[in-house]
């Protein structure tokens, strides 16, 4: 590090504001990241050669052999690196982010030089739409030598910022361990763009939520329709005020789609079958104080999910 600060040499910089005096644009400045760091040489920016991205020994890497160092990201710094005249604005480099003056477009046209397979194709149909989301947003290059997005403990809070509402979701009664620190987002979102509707990480949600939830997967003998369906038919996958992060308490949850003639609402009681009373079997579990392998029963006379 402090060789490459030494290196600076003043001469070239000065050799560089002749030649943007000639007019030439979209040079390359001549020592690379020696002519940037004697100007930006602050603990921030420094921080990348903590990170893969500043080691030379990186083949393909910006700072691999023959690369155009902090040029491969910043893009020509040539007349930027130069003197700037009095009253004369600083011409500039690409900038990250999206406060940014550089499009969206371009920040991640730079990325997509060294990573167009790591990210697929896929990313230009992916929900986060290229021209609105930079790499940036999320990827922290510079300012920490972990990329806050690729630790579970810090993933949810860089998504936070633009997704509020998720951030309220996680912050109910129940939901999963996202506010410890014990999951991301990303057991059930793809990152860079899928094929799958909401960027989930399986086709499915069921698949989605089955990768960690195997037990609920079955083949059961006797299957309850909406498990096999859709999870999010009645749990909340990002938090919900009801216990089991269910979307309604039962009996709600179940009277949503079982008819309230006969048995299913007025469910037997201490005299007998649909009394018209309300059950005490409703209280606390309700429903499911009776039937409780609402995911589905492997038992050979589990077909009213009771056992
Ligand atoms: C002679 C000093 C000097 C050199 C050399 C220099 N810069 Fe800069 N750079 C500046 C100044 C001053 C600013 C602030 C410009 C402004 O606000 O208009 C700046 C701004 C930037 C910014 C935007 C920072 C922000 O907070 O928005 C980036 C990125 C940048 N430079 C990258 C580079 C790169 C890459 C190089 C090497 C090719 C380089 N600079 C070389 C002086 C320099
Ligand atoms: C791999 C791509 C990449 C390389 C290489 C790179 N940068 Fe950056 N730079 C970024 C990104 C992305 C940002 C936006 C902030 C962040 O991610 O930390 C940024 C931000 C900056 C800023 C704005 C100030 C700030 O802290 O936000 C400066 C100045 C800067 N870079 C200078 C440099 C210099 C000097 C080098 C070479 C030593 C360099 N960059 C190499 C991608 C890169
Ligand atoms: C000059 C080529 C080049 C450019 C430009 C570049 N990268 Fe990289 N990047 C690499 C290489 C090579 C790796 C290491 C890949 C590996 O380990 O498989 C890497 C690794 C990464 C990683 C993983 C880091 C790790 O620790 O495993 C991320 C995230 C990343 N780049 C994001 C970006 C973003 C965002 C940009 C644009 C701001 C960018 N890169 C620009 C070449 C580049
Ligand atoms: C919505 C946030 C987000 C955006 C936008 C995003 N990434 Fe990522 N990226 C991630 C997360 C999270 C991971 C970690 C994935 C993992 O560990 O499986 C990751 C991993 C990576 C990696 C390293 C892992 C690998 O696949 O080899 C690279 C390289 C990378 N991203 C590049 C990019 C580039 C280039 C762009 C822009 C075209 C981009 N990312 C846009 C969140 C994002
Ligand atoms: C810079 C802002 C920004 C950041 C950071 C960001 N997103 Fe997004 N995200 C968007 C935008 C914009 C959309 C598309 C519009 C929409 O549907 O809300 C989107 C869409 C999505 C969608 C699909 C929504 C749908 O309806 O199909 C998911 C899932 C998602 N983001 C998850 C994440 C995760 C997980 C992270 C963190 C790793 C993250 N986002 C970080 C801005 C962002
Ligand atoms: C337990 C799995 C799971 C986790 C963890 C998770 N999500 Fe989701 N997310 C889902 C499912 C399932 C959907 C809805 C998919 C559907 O019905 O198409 C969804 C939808 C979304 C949407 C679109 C919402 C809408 O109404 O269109 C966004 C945005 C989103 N998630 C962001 C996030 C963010 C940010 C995080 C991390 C804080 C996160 N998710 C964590 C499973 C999850
Ligand atoms: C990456 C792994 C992972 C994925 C994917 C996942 N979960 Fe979870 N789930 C967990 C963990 C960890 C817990 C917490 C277990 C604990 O606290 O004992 C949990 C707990 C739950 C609970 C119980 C909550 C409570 O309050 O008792 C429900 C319900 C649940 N998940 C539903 C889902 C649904 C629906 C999906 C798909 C949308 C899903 N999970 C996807 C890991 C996952
Ligand atoms: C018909 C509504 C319904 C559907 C659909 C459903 N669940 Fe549940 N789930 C419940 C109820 C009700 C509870 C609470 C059970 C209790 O009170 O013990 C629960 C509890 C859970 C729990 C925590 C307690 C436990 O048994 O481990 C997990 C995890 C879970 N469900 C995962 C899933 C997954 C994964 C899917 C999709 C394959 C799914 N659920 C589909 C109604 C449903
Ligand atoms: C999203 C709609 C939906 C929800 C919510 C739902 N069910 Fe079901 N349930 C069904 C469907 C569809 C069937 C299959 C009916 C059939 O085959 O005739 C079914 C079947 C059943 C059966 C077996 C009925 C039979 O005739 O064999 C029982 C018992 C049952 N559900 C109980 C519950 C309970 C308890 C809850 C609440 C925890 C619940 N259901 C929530 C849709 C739902
Ligand atoms: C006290 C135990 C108990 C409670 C509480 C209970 N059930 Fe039942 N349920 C049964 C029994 C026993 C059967 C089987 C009746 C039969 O075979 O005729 C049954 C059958 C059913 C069936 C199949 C309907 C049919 O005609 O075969 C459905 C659907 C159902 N219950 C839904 C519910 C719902 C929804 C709730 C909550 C509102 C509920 N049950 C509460 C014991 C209960």
């Amino acid at each position: 590090m402090k060789l490459l600060i030494q290196a600076v040499s003043i001469a070239a910089l000065l050799v560089l504001a002749v030649q943007s005096a000639d007019g030439q644009e979209a040079n390359y400045s001549r020592k690379g990241a020696d002519t940037c760091i004697a100007c930006h040489g602050d603990a921030e920016v420094l921080t990348l050669f903590r990170t893969k991205h500043g080691a030379p020994s990186l083949p393909g890497g910006p700072f691999g052999e023959g690369q155009l160092q902090c040029e491969a990201c910043h893009g020509p710094g040539g007349s930027h690196a130069g003197r700037v005249r009095r009253g004369q604005e600083r011409p500039s480099v690409i900038i990250f982010g999206s406060e940014s003056n550089t499009s969206i477009e371009e920040q991640n046209g730079m990325c997509l030089t060294c990573h167009k397979n790591n990210v697929g194709f896929s990313w230009h149909t992916g929900a986060h739409p290229s021209d609105e989301v930079a790499c940036a947003d999320c990827h922290n290059l510079h300012h920490s030598p972990l990329d806050a997005v690729r630790q579970t403990s810090t993933q949810a809070d860089v998504c936070f910022a633009c997704h509020q509402m998720q951030r309220s979701e996680t912050q109910k009664a129940f939901s999963h361990p996202i506010l410890e620190g014990k999951m991301g987002c990303l057991g059930c979102h793809n990152m860079h763009g899928d094929n799958a509707a909401t960027q989930l990480a399986r086709l499915s949600v069921n698949d989605t939520c089955q990768q960690c939830h195997a037990e609920k997967r079955g083949p059961y003998l006797w299957e309850h329709a909406p498990v096999s369906e859709d999870c999010g038919l009645c749990h909340a996958p990002h938090g919900s005020n009801h216990p089991g992060m269910l979307t309604k308490r039962a009996p709600l949850l179940c009277q949503g789609c079982h008819s309230q003639s006969g048995h299913p609402s007025v469910a037997h009681d201490a005299d007998g079958l649909a009394s018209g009373t309300q059950s005490r079997f409703l209280l606390g579990q309700s429903c499911t104080n009776c039937h409780s392998q609402v995911h589905g029963s492997n038992h050979p006379s589990g077909s009213k999910l009771m056992r």
